[in-house]
C-alpha cells in the first residue's frame, strides 16, 4: 500500500480528533455503558445498532456490519480515498502534511488534470449562457421547456446548449488562454482528417455536463434538437473523465441513496433529471454502456438495494443482463423494473405521475433471479410446460441462472418454483443441478486435477479460527503464541487469512502497531468492517489465553483433516468403481492415514 504520510503524521492527525464528535455530526450519539450508541449512518433504521467506542476509537454496525476507525469514516461519508480523507482531517486539525514529492509524470498528469477541469467548467458556462442568454439557444431552451423541464431542474444539472458553429467555443477557450492541444485533450474539438485545424465537436446540441462525485464537470453528452443522428454525441475517455467509474448524477444523488440504502438505476439523462424534478432523487444513470465493476462498488458503497429502470427492450439485451450480474456479484440486493413497452421512465413519469410510477414500477420490480426467469420463460412462447422437449429446453436456459445462486435457501425456493413451474420432480432438478454445475467446474478447471484436492474456501469463518482471530487483535503475545503451532494458510477463511498474514508480518517484524493503524493496512472496506467487529467482540477471556489457543488449535487441526477427508470421499464418489479401482484403493489408503492423525490429536473438552 503507497502511503505518502509518515505514520506518526497519520497518529498526529487521529490524535486531534475524538471519533465520538466526529460520528456525532452525522448521528445523533447517546452514551449506553461504555460505548456510544446511534442510529446508524450507512443504513436506514429505526432503533440504534450503531456503537462507537470512545476507548477504541472504532465504530461498529450490528445492524448492516459497518465498521471501522476516523479515517474509514470520513471516507465513506465524503466518499474519498484514504489519502483525501487525510488530507481534509489534516486541514481540519491544522497539521501540516509534509509536501508530497511527485514524480515527474505524476506532476505532469496533476497539472493536466487541473488545467481539463478547469476547461470543462468553462465551457459548461459557456454552453449555460448560450442557452439562455442567446437567440440560438431560444429554440433549446423551448424544446426543454416542451419536454417537461423546470428551469430549477434545468439549472441544477448545469444544462446548456452548444451554438450551430464550427469554432466557437474553440475561439471562447482560447482567448481565456488555453491550447488548442489542451482543449483537444478535454474532448472538445477535433482535428480535421485533413489535419488543417480543429472544430467544435458539439454543435447544435444540448449539453449535459457529467459531474464527478465532487462536482467538477468532467465531460458531456451532447443531444441534438431534431431528429439527426446520432441522437448523442458524448466526449472521449479523458485523463479526466473515466466512463467505466463514473455515473450520471451520483453527485447530485448519493446522499439519498445513503438514507435510502437504496438506488434506482436508469439508462438516459432525461430519465434522471425527470425522475430528480418529480422528488425521486436516489437516481443516477450510467453512461451509455452497461454497468461495470468499478460502478458496481461505487454504487455498493452508497447502498445495498438496487433498482435497474431501463427501457423495456434494453433490459433484456445481455449486456444489460451481465451489468447486473456484476452488481449482484459487487452484493447489492437488485431488482429489475419492468417498463411497459414502447415507453422510458421520463415519459411514463410525465404521463403517469410519479406515485404510479413508484408503486407500479419501482414497488412491484422483481428480484434479478425472478425476472430472469420470467423472461427466459416469455422467450419460450410463456410455454405451459406440456411436452418434454418444452421442459428440458426451458430447464437448460434456467440451469445457469439457478447455478449462480449462492444462498442456499434462496437456491431451495428458487428450484421448489421452478420444479412446479414445470411439474418436475424437486430431487430430480437437484441432480440436474449438481450435475450442470460438475460440468461446468470441470469445463473451467480443465483436466489437470491432480492427487491432493485443494481445500474448498470456506464460506462461513469456523468458530475457532474466529476465536483465535479476536485474541490476536487483543494481543500481541497471542500472536506469537498461535504462530507457533499455526501457518496463515491454516486458515481456510480467506478474509481471516488474509488479516492473519498481516499479523503475522507485523511480529515478524517486531513493529509496533495499534489496531486503528493495523486497520489501515487494509484497502478492502470488507476486511475493515470484519477487523472491527471481531476488535469490538466481547465475549472473550483475554485470563484463559492459553487454554483458548490450545483447544483452537486443535479443532482447527482436526476440522483440516476431516475437510481433507470429505474431499477424498467426494472424489471416490465420482470414480468408477471398476475401472478406478487402484486409484481409489490409493485414496482409501489416504482417507484412512488422515482419520489416524485425527483420532491422534487429543480431544478437546467439548464446552
Ligand atoms: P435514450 O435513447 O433512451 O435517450 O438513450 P434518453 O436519454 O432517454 O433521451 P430522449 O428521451 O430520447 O431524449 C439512453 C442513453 O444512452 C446514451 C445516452 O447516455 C442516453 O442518455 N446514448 C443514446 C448515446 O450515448 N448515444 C446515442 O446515440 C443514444
Ligand atoms: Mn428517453
Amino acid at each position: 500500500m503507497e502511503y505518502f504520510v509518515p505514520e506518526e503524521t497519520i497518529e498526529e492527525i487521529r490524535g486531534c480528533f475524538n471519533l465520538v464528535d466526529i460520528i456525532s455530526d452525522y448521528t445523533k450519539l447517546k452514551k449506553s455503558g461504555r460505548n456510544y450508541m446511534g442510529l446508524c449512518p450507512f443504513h436506514s433504521e429505526k432503533t440504534p445498532s450503531f456503537t462507537v467506542s470512545s476507548e477504541r476509537q472504532l465504530y461498529h454496525c450490528f445492524g448492516c456490519g459497518a465498521g471501522g476507525n476516523l479515517f474509514t469514516f470520513i471516507m465513506s461519508m465524503e466518499n474519498l480515498s484514504f489519502m483525501e480523507a487525510v488530507r481534509l482531517l489534516a486541514e481540519r486539525a491544522g497539521v501540516s502534511l509534509p509536501e508530497r514529492k511527485l514524480s515527474r509524470e505524476e506532476k505532469k498528469v496533476k497539472v493536466i488534470s487541473e488545467e481539463l477541469l478547469k476547461i470543462n467548467d468553462l465551457s459548461m458556462k459557456y454552453f449555460q449562457s448560450v442557452l439562455f442568454k442567446t437567440d440560438v439557444g431560444k429554440k433549446a431552451l423551448s424544446y426543454l421547456k416542451e419536454r417537461g423541464l423546470q428551469e430549477q431542474a434545468i439549472k441544477k444539472f448545469h444544462i446548456g446548449f452548444s451554438p450551430p458553429s464550427w469554432d466557437s467555443l474553440k475561439k471562447f477557450l482560447k482567448n481565456k488562454g488555453f491550447s488548442e492541444s489542451s482543449i483537444e485533450k478535454a474532448g472538445l474539438i477535433v482535428l480535421r482528417s485533413d489535419k488543417s485545424g480543429y472544430y467544435d465537436r458539439f454543435r447544435n446540441r444540448i449539453m449535459f455536463p457529467i459531474f464527478s462525485q465532487h462536482n467538477q464537470a468532467i465531460g458531456f453528452g451532447g443531444r441534438v434538437i431534431d431528429d439527426s443522428q446520432p441522437k448523442y454525441l458524448n466526449s472521449p475517455e479523458t485523463p479526466v473523465y473515466n466512463k467505466r467509474k463514473n455515473l450520471y448524477a451520483l453527485n447530485f444523488a448519493r446522499f439519498k441513496m445513503r438514507e435510502k440504502d437504496e438506488i434506482v438505476i436508469f439508462e438516459g439523462y432525461l430519465d434522471v433529471i425527470t425522475a430528480f424534478q418529480n422528488g425521486l432523487e436516489n437516481c443516477a444513470a450510467s453512461l451509455g454502456t452497461s454497468l461495470t465493476e468499478e460502478q458496481a462498488k461505487v454504487l455498493r458503497r452508497n447502498a445495498s438495494r438496487v433498482i435497474i429502470a431501463y427501457d423495456s427492450d434494453t433490459a433484456g439485451e445481455s449486456a444489460a443482463w451481465r451489468g447486473m450480474d456484476i452488481l449482484s456479484s459487487a452484493g447489492c440486493r437488485v431488482k429489475v423494473a419492468q417498463m411497459p413497452k414502447d415507453q422510458d421512465p421520463d415519459e411514463f413519469i410525465r404521463k403517469r405521475g410519479i406515485t404510479v410510477f413508484n408503486t407500479e414500477i419501482i414497488q412491484k420490480a422483481l428480484p434479478l433471479v425472478d425476472y430472469k426467469l420470467e423472461k427466459i420463460h416469455e422467450s419460450t412462447g410463456n410455454s405451459t410446460f406440456n411436452t418434454p422437449e418444452e421442459k428440458i429446453s426451458y430447464l437448460n436456459k434456467v440451469l445457469p441462472v439457478l447455478a449462480d445462486i449462492k444462498n442456499n435457501v434462496e437456491l431451495e425456493l428458487y428450484l421448489q418454483k421452478v420444479s412446479n413451474q414445470i411439474g418436475v420432480d424437486l430431487n430430480t432438478l437437484k441432480s440436474e443441478l449438481k450435475k450442470y454445475k460438475l460440468k461446468k467446474n470441470k469445463k473451467s478447471r480443465g483436466s489437470a486435477q491432480d492427487d491432493i484436492v485443494p481445500l474448498k474456501k470456506a464460506l462461513k469463518p469456523p468458530a475457532a479460527e474466529k476465536q483465535l482471530l479476536i485474541l490476536m487483535l487483543k494481543s500481541k503475545e497471542s500472536v506469537e503464541e498461535v504462530k507457533k503451532h499455526l501457518d496463515a494458510s491454516d486458515f481456510i477463511f480467506e478474509p481471516y487469512r488474509l488479516i492473519v498474514e498481516k499479523l503475522y508480518a507485523l511480529k515478524d517484524k517486531n513493529s509496533d502497531y495499534s489496531i486503528n493503524s493495523f486497520l489501515d493496512l487494509f484497502t478492502d472496506s470488507e476486511t475493515k468492517k470484519m477487523i472491527v467487529s471481531l476488535t469490538m467482540a466481547d465475549n472473550i477471556d483475554l485470563d484463559n489465553c492459553e487454554k483458548v489457543i490450545t483447544d483452537c488449535v486443535k479443532k482447527i487441526k482436526r476440522y483440516q483433516l476431516s475437510l481433507k477427508r470429505k474431499e477424498i470421499e467426494g472424489k471416490i464418489q465420482e470414480m468408477d468403481k471398476e475401472r478406478d479401482a487402484g486409484e481409489i484403493r490409493k485414496l482409501l489408503e489416504k482417507w484412512s492415514e488422515l482419520k489416524r492423525l485425527e483420532k491422534d490429536i487429543v480431544p478437546y473438552r467439548r464446552e
